[in-house]
């Protein structure tokens, strides 16, 4: 569906999170096929397993734990040996699409601590090295519920405007220090996220909506091709950007 391009990644270390499934797995796939030193990392062990043996003969290390945890982020930042090139943020969890009278504090906070708080952290993490070596690139996965109201719930459509916002923010502090912050916005793809229906308000609400102007579901290939490109050289001069990858479903 989507070529390679050969040694794109010769010579770069990435780290990806939520490498085990959907579009962190095919991330993590791509730079390794493209010849980049992937450090992939996942709460399911089992998943980057897979991964691993999938990928067996490309470079590829794998750091078992939840993002949003600061020992995950130590042992990241340990697993890259003083050099990331490039950070892709693409774990994420959905929140049952509770809307803002219904959300209660735990989805609300899990939400935030997976879709924003560990991220920033582990952007934080890696910047010293970034800013050092003068060249960097971030990669936030965001969503169409970065764009709108009507793709999910309170919680974690507030957790992707938030992204994109965190991202804007990298861009402008540290891109004179040759940081570049990106972000993407995927509308439906076809992985294993969870994204059950809790709320009958919301599903009145919600699902004409999405039913009249929702495209075809995208393949994960289709999200790492983005995002790939956003951590790479071809996208020197894009920066603070939020790119939907969704069919044009933002423009409807
Ligand atoms: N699939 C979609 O339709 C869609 C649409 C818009 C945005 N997104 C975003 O894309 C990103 C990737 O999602 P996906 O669809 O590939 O889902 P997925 O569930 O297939 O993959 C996400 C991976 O992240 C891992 N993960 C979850 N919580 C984690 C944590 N706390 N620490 C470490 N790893 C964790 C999961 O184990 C899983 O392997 C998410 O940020 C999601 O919000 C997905």
């Amino acid at each position: 569906m989507t070529d390679t391009t050969t040694g794109r990644f010769a010579g770069s270390t990435i780290i990806v999170t939520g490498a085990g499934s959907g579009i962190g797995r095919a991330t993590a796939t791509r730079i390794a096929q493209e010849g980049g030193r992937v450090i992939a990392t996942d709460v399911v062990a089992a998943r980057l397993d897979a991964l691993r043996t999938e990928l067996d003969g490309l470079d590829v290390e794998t750091v078992v734990g939840d993002v949003a945890a600061t020992e995950t982020i130590d042992a990241l930042v340990t697993a890259a040996g003083g050099r990331v090139d490039g950070l892709a943020n693409v774990a994420g969890i959905m929140d049952a699409f509770l809307p803002p009278d219904e959300v209660d504090d735990a989805t609300w906070e899990r939400v935030f601590s997976v879709n924003v708080t560990g991220p920033m952290r582990l952007t934080r993490a890696v910047l010293p090295l970034m800013i050092a070596a003068g060249k960097g690139s971030v990669v936030n996965v965001a969503s169409e519920a970065a764009l709108k109201a009507s793709a999910a719930g309170a919680a974690y459509t507030s957790s992707k405007h938030a992204i994109a916002g965190y991202t804007k923010s990298v861009a402008f502090f540290h891109g004179p220090q040759g940081i570049r912050a990106n972000a993407v916005a995927p509308g439906a793809v076809a992985t294993n996220i969870e994204a059950p229906m809790k709320s009958e308000y919301a599903a009145g609400r919600v699902g004409p909506i999405m039913q009249t102007t929702i495209p075809p579901v995208a393949q994960p290939e289709q999200l790492a091709a983005a995002i790939t490109w956003l951590l790479s050289d071809d996208s020197a001069n894009v920066n603070g950007a939020v790119l939907p990858s969704d069919g044009g479903w933002s423009v409807v």
